[in-house]
């Protein structure tokens, strides 16, 4: 693999604001020196996931999450070590030269740059037809009738795809792109030939349509949604780009580079279905919203959302298929931890026919009294069960417990099962047997969990490692860190056979055996960087907790009883040593000068030390 040069890693982390990397998708609020949100990777109500400026790192009390700035991109984002160090470097302007020349990876870049050309050119393309050309009058009507203005076309730069080939044709030239690159961007697509050998002609995907660009969270376009302009039989109403290099439906939220930071704001995302829905509900005002654009919710879409807000509103149309697709929206949310909330539509509304009809205000109202899933569940099946008594109670019930089920965390299961015992009636330790039942079957496990993505537990190797210390090596390493001349001090200390003797001295072997230079004020997290991943996050640990009082003061007297605990060990083995049967008289004397050597040390330093 790849490697990174060190100088460039320094450069790289000297280059970063944690603060302001962290900011980007937790609420940091201010904390003495330091800065305080909630954890991005686990759970929580109260903040626990501190960020230190000074220091360069971060770490959760909770979940014992830690590390340096490359470790946070690392985890946040899923990428490697390589990836995470070049995402931070381009941020700063930093060129990063790997050892080793990986012309594929060089050769995706170019296929990927020139996709996305393609498809910025095409939105502008499509959009100055829209505005001015004769032939999208129609087009202009029909975004007339569904009440969408000339800036609303303007901000979404809405487009016109015409019907002729002639017109593309012009367009490639013009734009200096080939046939082979609008087919690579999915804007032509290649017909399938036929028996005859005929056909495998490419032609353009979308003729005479509506076109709205799809983009990613840089708000770079990467694909397109083309409607109809009228109803015509044997062909989608909507027609999607397929999937590229730079596009892949699973991974996108319609709207989400516009509406991320309301949603963060709100701390709550509104979840449409259709992209005019999603852009006249924040065209309406309510900017906090996103579109799954008919697909299906997907464990990469619920964690996007995560990084931003803890709640989510479905908007989903009131028949059975918007029902279906809310319960699976709601088993791909809950386990990520969003709280999922339904604004039950009128029957035959969408948010956009609903917003025309009866005003934003309207869907505002929907979106504030909306129930959360559980109990938006069972009032659609009380409305549509023949009776109330117990057995419908405890029918209803059954198919309730199969929502909670999905729940990781206890807490959440807990509330979820008093709150549905109450509104059912029924006691909550038949509700309690009915969950594990439901969590137990094979068709309840967390729907389309895709198998890439395992989901964020908690780690708690950094704090069980941290846990396993020694005291006086902890503390040792703890005025180590905060400490550059106890650093100093340490590495010319005599550890090795402590480190070799003594359990719980982990973490002080890794300071013991650090090269980096702590008066330089970025190399404390470089060095950490370079470590394990449960290594660093405990290093994080042991330096989030409050700064222990003294200097090489404090750490010789740590290292002194470092010293003692090391000595007692050794008289420990020599008397099971002098104990074992069959000892020659000279083994016998060896041990017990050793012995006694030893013990007369203990005595010195116990006494020096008390
Ligand atoms: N969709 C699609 N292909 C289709 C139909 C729908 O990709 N043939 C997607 C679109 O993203 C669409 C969403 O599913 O926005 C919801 O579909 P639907 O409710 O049928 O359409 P609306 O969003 O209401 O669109 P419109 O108001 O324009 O009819
Ligand atoms: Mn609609």
């Amino acid at each position: 693999m790849a490697r990174i040069p060190e100088e460039t890693i320094n450069q790289v982390l000297a280059a970063t604001d944690i603060v302001a990397l962290v900011g980007r998708s937790v609420k940091l609020r201010r904390a003495g020196t330091n800065f305080l949100g909630l954890c991005p990777f686990h759970n929580e109500k109260t903040p626990s996931f501190n960020v230190s400026p000074s220091r360069g790192t971060y770490h959760c009390f909770g979940c014992g999450a830690g590390g340096s700035a490359i470790r946070f991109i690392m985890e946040h984002d899923g990428l490697s070590f390589v990836e995470a160090v070049k995402r931070l470097a381009d941020a700063a302007g930093i060129r990063v030269e790997e050892e080793v020349w990986d012309a594929n990876a060089e050769a995706e870049a170019r296929q990927r740059s020139l996709l996305l050309r393609a498809n910025k050119e095409a939105a502008a393309w499509f959009h100055t037809l829209l505005m001015k050309h004769q032939i999208a009058a129609p087009a202009r009507e029909y975004l007339k009738s569904r009440g969408i203005n000339a800036e609303m076309a303007k901000r979404w730069q809405m487009g016109y795809a015409p019907e002729n080939k002639a017109f593309y044709r012009e367009w490639m030239a013009g734009a200096k792109l080939s046939e082979q690159a609008l087919i690579d961007a999915g804007i032509y697509s290649v017909a399938d030939q036929d028996e005859n050998g005929r056909g495998g002609r490419a032609y353009p995907r979308w003729r005479h349509r509506l076109m709205f660009p799809i983009r990613n969270d840089n708000g770079d376009v990467i694909a397109f949604s083309g409607r109809l302009l009228e109803k015509k039989e044997n062909t989608g109403k909507y027609v999607n780009s397929p999937e590229t290099p730079v596009f892949s439906k699973s991974r996108v939220l319609f709207g989400f580079d516009k509406s991320k930071r309301f949603i963060a704001k709100a701390d709550q995302a509104i979840i449409c279905e259709g992209q005019i829905d999603m852009i006249m509900v924040f065209e309406a005002g309510l900017q906090n919203v996103v579109a799954s654009q008919g697909t299906a919710f997907t464990e990469h879409h619920a964690k996007m959302l995560k990084r931003v807000c803890n709640e989510a509103i479905l908007c989903y149309d009131s028949d059975n298929a918007g029902r279906e697709a809310a319960e699976k929206a709601f088993r791909i949310l809950s386990p990520q931890g969003i709280h999922v909330r339904v604004a039950a539509l009128p029957q035959g509304e969408d948010p956009d026919s609903l917003i025309r009809k009866h005003g934003a205000e309207a869907l505002r109202g929907l979106v504030a009294e909306a129930p959360d899933f559980l109990e938006h569940q069972i009032r659609h099946m009380r409305a549509g069960a023949k009776g109330d008594g117990m057995a419908e109670r405890v029918r209803m019930a059954e198919q309730v417990a199969g929502a909670i089920s999905i729940f990781s965390g206890v807490a959440q299961r807990v509330t979820a099962v008093n709150k549905v015992a109450k509104l059912l009636e029924i006691p909550e330790e038949q509700l309690n047997g009915m969950v594990s039942r439901a969590a137990k079957s094979k068709d309840n496990q967390p729907a389309a969990a895709t198998r890439d993505e395992k989901a964020a537990k908690p780690d708690e190797s950094a704090q069980k490692l941290v846990a396993a210390q020694n005291k006086n090596a902890l503390l040792l390493c703890q005025l180590a860190l905060a400490d550059a001349e106890v650093l100093l001090w340490l590495r010319g200390a005599d550890c090795g056979t402590i480190l070799k003797e003594v359990p719980g001295t982990e973490l002080l072997g890794l300071l013991w055996r650090s090269t980096y230079d702590p008066l330089q004020e970025i190399a404390q997290s470089s060095f950490m960087a370079g470590l394990q991943r449960h290594e660093e996050a405990a290093l994080a640990l042991v330096m989030a907790r409050p700064r222990p009082p003294g200097g090489i003061g404090a750490a010789a007297e740590a290292f002194d009883n470092l010293t003692i605990t090391l000595l007692k060990s050794e008289m420990r083995t020599i008397d099971a040593k002098m104990r074992s049967p069959n000892l020659d008289k000279s083994t016998i004397d060896t041990l017990w000068a050793s012995y006694r050597k030893i013990d007369a040390d203990l005595k010195q330093r116990t006494q020096r030390s008390s």
